[in-house]
């Protein structure tokens, strides 16, 4: 016989099926015992009566395939609360297809309350809530959506290296050791920038992928060391035609994902760095006109930030990205490397109730303007070409004008989701300071690995385990 999901049960009265799934309460009345009975799609109750004798060893969580019949339960004991509620399965046969030994907590509530740790220790149990469960179904609605989006409007989805080069980018590489090339490293990539304007240099027009970024910084309620964005760059556009894009995306994908949710403004209203700043004292408002509303989501773009920003010790760094141009009108200033303060970049970022969710520019697509941008953060000609040669050298091989974005998915689908933080959307998070507690990473490795690499740990740094 086949398998039956619980949630189909309904479609089934009077029928004998077979359900496989764990027991997710369990209410043992001596001659009868009572369980709900979860898979992924919901739950039932499933009635072992004295001749199934086994029902008697049940535990929570025990992994069980159940055969039975679905009955309708009598009008006065229906269920409201349940999707299935209106019937059970009178059990005719058990098989315990495992046992579970240690649960250390109860998967049947919301799980707010329980220690975090502990959740992130035990998190294949945690999972099994349905709110976590909820959240990466609806993770993986919104991909989907995203992806059938962009791949009709001719978009092709590319992967790009997870080893890589270390790059300005503004946070601290994850560095992974090169062993065939002892002494060198790749890093892992904080955003797949550059490749995303070398496939445009290829000649790819528009791309997308959702790509895991890593970035070596302190953690936060919206912050994981690693990450996902949904990172997209395209050819022969201006800073309008990829806002307009990104608008029209968010806005049909809320309609379709989370019609329960409402955008406050439609066009999403735009500021300007300055005026946020003096507004809102932040470059990320939460324009939110009612705060105490889970259902308002409150888009704005932020535009015209100042290019560079000085240093601590006086020079000049970038505010966002040192690929991104200059508003067309301050482009001779830049080449000039005249009124430097004064630059403002085509950069565009995406403020959803008060979190910065995307952000991205139109790029330099000529090599003179990204190495006088390296030359105003102070790199002189050897570094430049140490670091950048191989943009350089694309960029004055045929770089068609590009810009792009990227969105914070984890972000998003957290906003989406109403949760407190990243980490509630995210399978596998790590903990604030960057543990994978179920895993046990990151943990010391073996003296021979790391001969192999040609690395040798400083002793006061040696950590006891
Ligand atoms: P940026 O650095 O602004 O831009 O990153 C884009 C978006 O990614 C999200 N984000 C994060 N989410 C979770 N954890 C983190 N540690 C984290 N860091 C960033 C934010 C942010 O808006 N290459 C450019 C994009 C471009 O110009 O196209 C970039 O990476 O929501």
């Amino acid at each position: 016989m086949e398998r039956t999901h619980v949630a189909d049960i309904v479609k089934n009265e009077g029928k004998q099926i077979e359900l496989y799934g764990w027991v997710h309460a369990r209410r043992d009345h001596g001659k009868l015992v009572f369980i709900d009975l979860r898979d992924r799609s919901g739950l039932c109750q499933v009635v072992f009566g004295p001749e199934v004798a086994n029902a008697a060893d049940l535990r929570l969580e025990y992994v069980v395939h159940v055969t039975g019949d679905v009955k309708a339960r009598p009008e006065k004991m229906v269920n409201d609360k349940l999707a299935t509620g209106r019937y059970e399965i009178s059990a005719t046969k058990l098989e315990i297809l495992n046992v579970a030994s240690n649960i250390p907590f109860p998967v049947d509530t919301d799980g707010y309350d329980i220690n975090e740790e502990v959740r992130l220790t035990y998190r294949y149990i945690d999972l099994r809530r349905e709110r976590l469960k909820n959240n990466l179904i609806l993770r993986g609605r919104i991909t989907k959506f995203i992806r059938d989006f962009l791949i009709e409007r001719d978009f092709l989805e590319i992967e790009t290296p997870d080893l890589t080069k270390s790059t300005p980018e503004g946070a601290r590489d994850y560095l992974v050791p090169s062993r065939i090339q002892k002494g060198n490293f790749y890093a892992l990539p904080q955003s797949p920038q550059q490749y995303k304007q070398l496939l445009m240099v290829g000649g790819i027009e528009k791309y997308f992928q959702l790509a895991r970024c890593f970035r070596d910084e302190d953690t936060r309620g919206d912050r994981q060391p690693e990450f996902t964005q949904l990172d997209i760059e395209m050819s022969f556009v201006e800073q309008e035609d990829i806002m307009r894009l990104n608008e029209e995306l968010l806005i049909s994908l809320v309609q379709k994902i989370a019609p329960e949710k409402k955008i406050q403004e439609i066009p999403f209203p735009r500021i300007t760095y300055q005026e946020a700043m003096k507004k809102y004292h932040t470059d990320r408002p939460d324009m939110r006109n009612d705060k105490n509303d889970p259902n308002l989501l409150a888009f704005c773009w932020v535009i015209d930030f100042p290019f560079f920003e000085k240093t601590e010790e006086g020079g000049w760094t970038f505010t966002h990205n040192p690929f991104s141009a200059p508003k067309p009108e301050f482009m001779e200033d830049l080449l000039e490397q005249k009124n430097i303060g004064d630059i403002l970049t085509t950069q565009y970022d995406i403020a959803l109730n008060g979190f910065e969710v995307g952000g991205g520019s139109i790029r330099n697509h000529k090599s003179a303007a990204l190495k006088t941008v390296l030359k105003v953060m102070g790199f002189d000609e050897e570094r430049i070409q140490a670091n950048f040669g191989h943009m350089i050298e694309a960029l004055a091989n045929g770089a068609p004008p590009h810009g792009g974005i990227a969105w914070g998915l984890d972000r998003f689908v957290m906003l989406l989701a109403g949760e407190p933080n990243i980490r509630e959307v995210i399978a596998f998070p790590k903990t604030g300071d960057g543990r994978d507690l179920m895993m046990g990473s990151p943990t010391i490795v073996d003296k021979k690995q790391l001969d192999d690499l040609g690395i040798e740990i400083k002793k006061e740094e040696k950590k006891e385990k």
